[in-house]
């Protein structure tokens, strides 16, 4: 049970960690203080309580760093609406890479964001393959190309064919990483998602370029041959994208058109 209990020593009796969740927390009338309940397997270990006292007297243990900034408290001050809106609509899928391979280092630090990507009900089974030999990459390329010509997909397979020939990559775009995000979890999905854009947005701010590629997911999705054999990944696969550092520049921020919104007028 990584959280086990309380520091009374810096407790101040705020009730906060209660309110947060009563069913680790709760108040003992005859000894008018707050005490731990060990709620066998009722923590989902998403470690509000933790974050959430102001005197720091959760105790646990076996759940990692926990970061303390000042600016924790209010995020908004960290990053200005302004800034934060054109970091991401200047986000492109950058679709040419330098022949550079990105530092283990660098790399980390975009993991280290995606591990704080939200994840439903706080179930942390994520797993992640980043294949960065140029060999399995153009296997991995070729089997998605070779899927394309099989199933006949003529948006693709004709274009991705001719530019194999001439030793163009359509599908990597010779990117020197291909990230691959799995787990034996099937509900998955959605939490590979957020967590491969917060990986996304974490490499932008590192110079990096990433693009999704659907294509590819799409294959080893379906392929276990490709999966297992080719990317050595057991299980489900949820998402790949390129990274690396990017060969490409973009002078403006291309249009988009707004969502389709209901309930606006209804607004101040
Ligand atoms: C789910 C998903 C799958 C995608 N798959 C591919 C792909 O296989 N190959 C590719 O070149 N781009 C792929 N893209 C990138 C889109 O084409 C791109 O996001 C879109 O055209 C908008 O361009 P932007 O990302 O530069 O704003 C994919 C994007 C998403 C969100």
């Amino acid at each position: 049970m990584p959280i086990i209990g309380i520091d009374y020593e810096k407790c101040n009796d705020c009730n906060i960690c209660l309110t947060v969740c009563p069913r680790l927390f709760s108040r003992d009338k005859e000894q008018d203080k707050i005490v731990f309940n060990d709620p066998q397997n009722g923590c989902n270990l998403d470690g509000r309580c933790i974050a959430m006292c102001p005197s720091d007297a959760i105790l646990h243990e076996d759940l990692g760093e926990v970061l303390s900034f000042k600016a924790a408290q209010n995020p908004s001050t960290l990053i200005p609406y302004e800034t934060m809106h054109k970091f991401m609509s200047a986000k492109r899928s950058i679709r040419g890479f330098k022949n550079k391979k990105v530092p283990r280092a660098v790399i980390e630090q975009v993991l280290n964001s995606m591990k704080y990507a939200p994840t439903g009900a706080n179930i942390r089974t994520l797993e992640c393959t980043i294949i960065s030999d140029k060999a399995i990459i153009k296997k991995l390329s070729d089997s998605v190309i070779d899927a394309l010509i099989a199933t006949n997909s003529p948006n693709y397979a004709e274009g991705a064919k001719k530019a194999r020939e001439i030793g163009f990559d359509t599908i990597f775009y010779s990117a020197p990483h291909v990230m691959i995000i799995h787990s034996t979890n099937p509900n998955d999905s959605m939490n590979s998602t957020i967590a491969l854009t917060y990986g996304m947005l974490s490499a932008q701010s590192l110079g990096l370029g990433t693009c999704w590629i659907g294509l590819a997911h799409g294959v080893l999705a379906a392929s276990k041959e490709v999966r297992e054999k080719i990317a050595g990944i057991k299980g489900k696969v949820w998402g790949v994208i390129t990274i690396g550092y990017p060969a490409q520049k973009f002078f403006r921020v291309p249009p988009r058109p707004s969502l389709k919104i209901k309930g606006l007028d209804e607004l101040d």
